[in-house]
């Protein structure tokens, strides 16, 4: 049997690939542990499904880490959650300069603790030249606020006359966006068996396929990740037309 790898056809690829990360809690729980060592061993998965976005030349790849609504979780997790994403920023910017990934980060990034703040500028800044992969994570993120907040930059511009009602139009208010010269996701990933977008790239997922599986995000390997490919290749986009 060949390995979803081989089956992967690299002429047909998804430009965007975009995955919400879920079920470390429940991995964790089902193994008897707490939701904390769950999160730690889903910093595996992003590791292994960014190399194997790289290494058959996806341009974008965009994963849900943490939404606006996840900042109601207990202050225990939360803190937990975000001491991983300053080690693991620090720890892995060699990495992402090695493997020619340039970082993005999208979200209501100032409610973000500032040494977090920080350091994912610092990764920002040391990888803006790589011409590989994109890898765009979605922080203090969920697509209501992303639309609130174009909502609000357009009133202003249209305050200043810098843009008038008549010309606004879909390209437009998508530059108004976070996710402004990004293209959008060709495949949507959710993990461990929600059936739901949680918030998630509202505007962007208009015309997006969906691909849901039950496996756990701390089990997600590269193999899932070129399955999910698989499963897209079948697919026929029409675009209501
Ligand atoms: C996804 O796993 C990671 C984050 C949302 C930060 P969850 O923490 O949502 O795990 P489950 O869905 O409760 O199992
Ligand atoms: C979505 O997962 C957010 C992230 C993966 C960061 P949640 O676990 O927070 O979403 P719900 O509560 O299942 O909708
Ligand atoms: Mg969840």
């Amino acid at each position: 049997m060949p390995t979803f790898k081989e089956q992967v056809d690299k002429t047909r690829l998804p430009e965007h690939v975009a995955i919400i990360m879920d079920g470390n809690g429940r991995w964790a729980k089902e193994r008897g542990y707490n939701r904390i060592f769950g999160h730690h061993n889903g910093v595996k998965s992003v590791r292994e499904v960014t190399e194997a976005a790289a290494e058959i030349g996806i341009k974008y790849l965009t994963l849900y880490a943490f939404s606006t609504e996840n900042w109601e979780r207990p202050q225990a997790e939360v803190d937990a959650l975000m001491e991983l994403l300053i080690e693991t920023i620090e720890k892995e910017t060699p990495t992402l300069n090695k493997n020619n990934v340039r970082l993005l980060a999208i979200g209501d990034l100032k409610r973000l603790p500032g040494k977090l703040e920080d350091k994912l500028q610092r990764c920002i800044d040391s990888t803006t030249l790589n011409s590989g992969l994109t890898l765009v994570l979605a922080l203090s993120y969920s697509a209501r606020w992303e639309i609130i907040n174009a909502v609000k930059n357009i009133i202003k511009d249209i305050d200043l006359k810098q843009l008038t009602p008549e010309e606004m139009s879909a390209e437009i208010f998508a530059n108004y966006l976070t996710t402004k010269s990004i293209p959008d996701p060709d495949l949507l990933i959710r993990t461990s068996g929600e059936l739901r977008i949680s918030n998630f790239l509202l505007w962007q997922l208009a015309y997006s396929e969906l691909y849901f599986t039950e496996t756990h995000w701390p089990e997600f390997s590269k193999e899932c990740f070129y399955e999910a490919i698989c499963d897209y290749q079948q697919r026929e986009r029409r675009f209501g037309k």
